[in-house]
């Protein structure tokens, strides 16, 4: 007999990951809806910002989580955007969530959040328009059943957001085929002789992302940039929402991974000052730091750092993460961009974190003593 296995997602994207949040959002959404979204933009900004009081649902009570921290006005912001005939652009530093955000706004505003265009240096206009199943096209001609639709087209079709990932990766003149498709809001395709135009659904918006690192890689043309509403979104201000979103996303991740440990705030707190004490340049006791110019500094670096160290402590320590362990990912994290910036950690490690752990002792101390992995 078949056995029907459970598949289980590496990665489940953000509405098989907060469905249980999606179903409450849409069964008590009370609020005005724009024509095809699955969520009001009250309630899109609930999911994403979190619920203030719990929810009545059924006899019970839920609350909605904050998955996004920093600038709540520029999530509504961002969800008006996406209510209007403009584009959403959301730019800046690595590691920022923009992708992130991209992702709750779909799911929340369409349902899915994996209609998504990648935007490479191999990006062609195929890739964003549509392309061919060349069996079909050869056997048959040029037919709806040829075709093969690409997230742009599918976007148009249904009424949903397209997320286009990098966009200044792609060479500007790929990306201008977007210019006519924001402004009208039709595809042509000119093969098709009859029923050659897509016209875009209510319901449909592009949200793209770049990287302002990326900068100067393909610049937007202005034609395009008039067509989005751009958005920028910041670093991470405060060690305690650093932390917060440390001990939530390394938590989540271990869920999802199967491994049995807890999170230590104690550490996910270290590693947060360390990180907002090096891209701002300045300690919380007063020292002044230099900053590490070549190497991205962002949470998401965190969360990856805090991650890798304790799946060591999970499968070769006792289920503890370590100090040690910690310096040696967080020196493979910046020594990937560039070796130059460690005598800068270095010379953190020497002033800041040997003052902390003489005042503070306990943890600190450790770290400080993990500084010998720096040399
Ligand atoms: N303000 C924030 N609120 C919540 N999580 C954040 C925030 N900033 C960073 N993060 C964390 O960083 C992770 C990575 O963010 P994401 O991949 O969306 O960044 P990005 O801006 O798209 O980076 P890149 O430019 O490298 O593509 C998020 O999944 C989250 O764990
Ligand atoms: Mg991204």
């Amino acid at each position: 007999m078949n056995k029907k296995k459970e598949i289980k997602q590496l990665k489940p994207p953000v509405e098989v990951r907060y469905k249980e949040e999606l179903d409450i959002l849409k069964a008590t959404d009370t609020g005005k809806k724009p024509e095809n979204w699955v969520l009001s933009p009250k309630a899109v900004r609930t999911f994403i910002l979190g619920s203030e009081k719990p929810i009545e649902y059924e006899g019970n009570k839920y609350s909605i989580s904050k998955k996004y921290y920093g600038n709540d006005q520029l999530v509504e912001r961002c969800i008006i955007t996406l209510a209007g005939n403009r584009g959403l652009m959301l730019v800046g530093e690595p590691g920022t969530a923009k992708t992130m955000l991209s992702e709750l706004l779909s799911a929340a505003i369409s349902g899915v959040s994996t209609n998504t265009i990648q935007g490479t240096a191999g990006t062609t206009e195929d890739m964003i328009k549509y392309s061919w199943n060349y069996a079909l096209l050869l056997a048959e001609g040029p037919s709806k059943k040829a075709l093969v639709p690409s997230p742009l087209y599918t976007g148009m079709e249904k009424g949903i957001i397209t997320r286009f990932e990098e966009i200044t990766r792609t060479p500007a003149e790929i990306q201008d085929s977007l210019i006519s498709i924001l402004s009208d809001k039709i595809l042509n395709i000119p093969e098709l002789l009859d029923d050659g135009v897509i016209f875009a659904k209510p319901g449909f918006n592009i949200i793209g992302t770049a990287n302002t690192r990326d900068k100067g890689v393909n610049e937007m043309s202005s034609a395009l940039k008039r067509r989005f509403n751009f958005e920028t979104v910041m670093p991470v201000n405060r060690v305690s929402l650093e932390k917060s979103i440390i001990i939530n996303e390394v938590k989540q991740l271990a869920l999802e991974s199967g491994m049995d440990m807890e999170v230590d705030e104690n550490v996910a707190e270290i590693l947060a000052s360390t990180y907002h004490e090096l891209r701002e340049g300045i300690s919380s006791m007063g020292h002044r730091i230099d900053r590490l110019e070549n190497v991205v500094m962002s949470t998401a670096e965190a969360v990856s750092v805090y991650y890798q160290s304790m799946i060591s402590g999970y499968y070769y320590g006792d289920g503890v993460i370590t100090m040690d362990s910690l310096v040696q990912n967080l020196v493979g994290a910046v020594t990937k961009d560039s070796k130059d910036e460690l005598g800068k950690i270095r010379d953190y490690f020497n002033t800041v974190i040997r003052d902390k752990s003489e005042k503070e002792g306990g943890l600190w101390s450790e770290y400080y003593k993990a500084a010998k992995w720096l040399r």
